[in-house]
């Protein structure tokens, strides 16, 4: 495996796991893009474009119900939270308040920039968070600080390919050595949006932006490899926003270490 190059990160001890280089055969990111659509388009231009463009103002502070009201029953003051796809930080400045070390991960550098400004505010103790432009498809769980392991994605997951996903997946099932609980809410294939815009890949659309609508029952078959499944449910309410109430899966899941 190719070592990765670090990019950006806030936070104490900045570390040297992030990578914006494809995790599968160590090609360059836009290579491995150009596979997967057979487009002529780069990774960063069909995926993570317009994340950059988006947190340049996007001003959402609130918490997600996701956030406060799944993971927020869930977390304890001494775990350790990895958040993929931080976004601008609103979830991740509430969690970073009520867990050991909060790690968050973003593709897209003003999203970083933007929970830098929101963790700045907050003035929390650097020891205790970082922040990194990364993917988090490769992103190695052992270098998380010891401790109990939380794993939270709120609509990241489909704003990447299956590919990416796939890849996440064995990093995951990689933590054997510590209690992992993973919480994922994500767009399904039932989502009204399905369907909408250019179709670039298997279950994937571009409007204005990247979607790749899971497959519940096909992410649920993946899981039960390697993980056990302790909540796994699709249904309208979890992310209303605006005119939309999608119908979204909310997951659940762990690896078999004792908790
Ligand atoms: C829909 S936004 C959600 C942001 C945040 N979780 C929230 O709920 O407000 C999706 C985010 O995932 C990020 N993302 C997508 N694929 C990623 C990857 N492979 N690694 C890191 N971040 C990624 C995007 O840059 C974007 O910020």
């Amino acid at each position: 495996m190719k070592s990765f190059g670090l990019l950006k990160t806030a936070g104490l001890n900045a570390p040297s796991y992030v990578s914006r280089s494809c995790v599968e055969c160590g090609c360059t990111k836009g290579r491995r893009i150009r596979e997967v659509f057979a487009l002529p388009t780069t990774k960063d231009s069909i995926l993570d474009g317009f994340w950059d463009q988006h947190y340049r103002s996007f001003s959402e502070d609130e918490p997600s119900p996701f956030c406060k009201d799944v993971l927020g029953e869930a977390l304890g003051a001494s775990d350790v939270l990895v958040e993929l796809g931080c976004g601008n930080g609103r979830d991740g400045a509430w969690i970073a308040q009520r867990c050991s070390h909060y790690i968050g991960l973003d593709n897209s550098a003003s999203a970083i920039e933007a929970s830098e400004r929101r963790f700045r505010r907050l003035a929390l103790p650097p020891s205790t968070f970082q922040l990194a432009v990364s993917d988090f498809s490769a992103f190695d769980f052992s270098m998380a600080p010891k401790g109990n392991l939380i794993v939270y994605s709120r609509f990241s997951l489909h704003s990447d390919t299956e590919q990416a996903e796939d890849a996440l997946l064995r990093r995951l099932a990689e933590v054997v050595d510590r209690p992992l609980t993973v919480f994922i809410e994500v767009r399904t294939i039932y989502d009204e949006l399905f369907g909408s815009g250019q179709q670039v890949g298997r279950n994937a659309f571009v409007t204005d932006h990247y979607r790749r609508f899971v497959d519940p029952s096909e992410l649920r078959a993946k899981l039960e490899r390697n993980f056990r499944i302790d909540f796994f449910k699709v249904s309208r309410g979890f992310a209303p926003y605006q005119q939309e109430d999608p119908q979204v899966l909310r997951v659940q899941f762990g690896n078999r270490v004792p908790q």
